[in-house]
């Protein structure tokens, strides 16, 4: 069995690893490159790197494509894909609520698998499983994500996905007591609250060169306070995560948000 793997946004900093992960794994053959940047540059041997992802699924038939572009994009891709009839596995972030449910919708009329993780780093979706497990016995908690400086969505995808996963579990969950004056605009940060405005949690989003991607999140009650923290230090660590989705969803149609939901 060999799948065939488009990877769009090849020439980014995401992208540049999937490329070398999928031409290294005998299970996967790389057969397409897209990328806005660098057109016309070889990737590996004859796979160039094309603009025009259409074309580039036309002409290539890959089974699966692994998208890691911008926020802008990423949900006009994502319906390219399904409308196509290729399977995504999405990396990137800042879809919103109302997009990830049509692109579901999307998904089961065209019968398209399609799976979409805000982080791959195993460490990271277990931080996210261990704070929704705490979500269950404390009421008060905050997030503190950091990144690097040239991420374009805030706050992180991965600090929404945990702020539902906790909110899911806990609807009493708060950040402060009682009603703060902010001196300052935004001090408190940005307040998640689920579709039933219940659940409220304060996200924090550091950007700052040095930083890969890390998050921590802070449970407090009398007395003590619990904190979850995974830290990355390069992108190696996302793409055991990324060949398990390409892997899974070769031999699967369904729609999947969360890598936890396939480990
Ligand atoms: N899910 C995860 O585990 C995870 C981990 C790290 C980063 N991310 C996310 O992945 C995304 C990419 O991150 P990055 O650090 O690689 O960014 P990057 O800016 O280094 O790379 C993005 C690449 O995509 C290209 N691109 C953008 N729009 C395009 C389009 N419409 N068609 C073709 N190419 C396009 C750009 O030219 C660029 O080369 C971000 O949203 C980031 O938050 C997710």
């Amino acid at each position: 069995m060999t799948i065939k793997v488009g990877v769009i946004g090849a020439m980014g900093k995401m992208g540049k690893e999937v490329v070398k992960t999928v031409i290294n794994d005998p299970e996967t053959e790389l057969v397409c490159a897209v990328d806005k940047f660098g057109t016309g540059e070889s990737v590996f041997g004859d796979i160039k790197v094309e603009s025009d992802i259409k074309q580039a699924l036309e002409a290539h038939k890959p089974d699966i494509v692994v998208d890691f572009t911008q926020p802008s994009t990423i949900f006009e891709n994502a319906k390219l894909y399904l409308k196509s009839g290729v399977i995504p596995v999405i990396g990137t972030t800042g879809l919103k609520d109302s997009e990830i449910n049509e692109l579901k919708e999307l998904s089961k009329s065209t019968g398209t698998g399609c799976f979409i993780a805000p982080n791959f780093a195993i460490g990271a979706v277990l931080m996210m499983m261990f704070s929704q497990t705490a979500a269950k016995y404390f009421n008060n908690a905050e997030i503190i994500e950091l990144h690097h400086n040239q991420k374009k969505d805030a706050p992180s995808g991965t600090a929404i996905k945990t702020a539902q996963m906790m909110a899911e579990v806990n609807p009493n969950l708060q950040s402060g007591n009682i009603k703060d004056t902010e001196v300052i605009n935004g001090a408190r940060g940005a307040l998640y609250q689920n579709s039933d405005k219940k659940g409220n949690i304060n996200i924090h989003s550091v950007r700052m060169p040095g930083f890969v991607a890390s998050q921590e999140v802070i449970f407090g009650a009398g007395g003590q306070i619990l904190t979850i923290k995974h830290d990355t230090s390069n992108r190696e660590c996302f793409m055991s995560g990324v060949i398990m989705a390409v892997k899974h969803m070769y031999k699967n149609n369904n729609f999947i948000f969360g890598l936890e939901n396939i480990l």
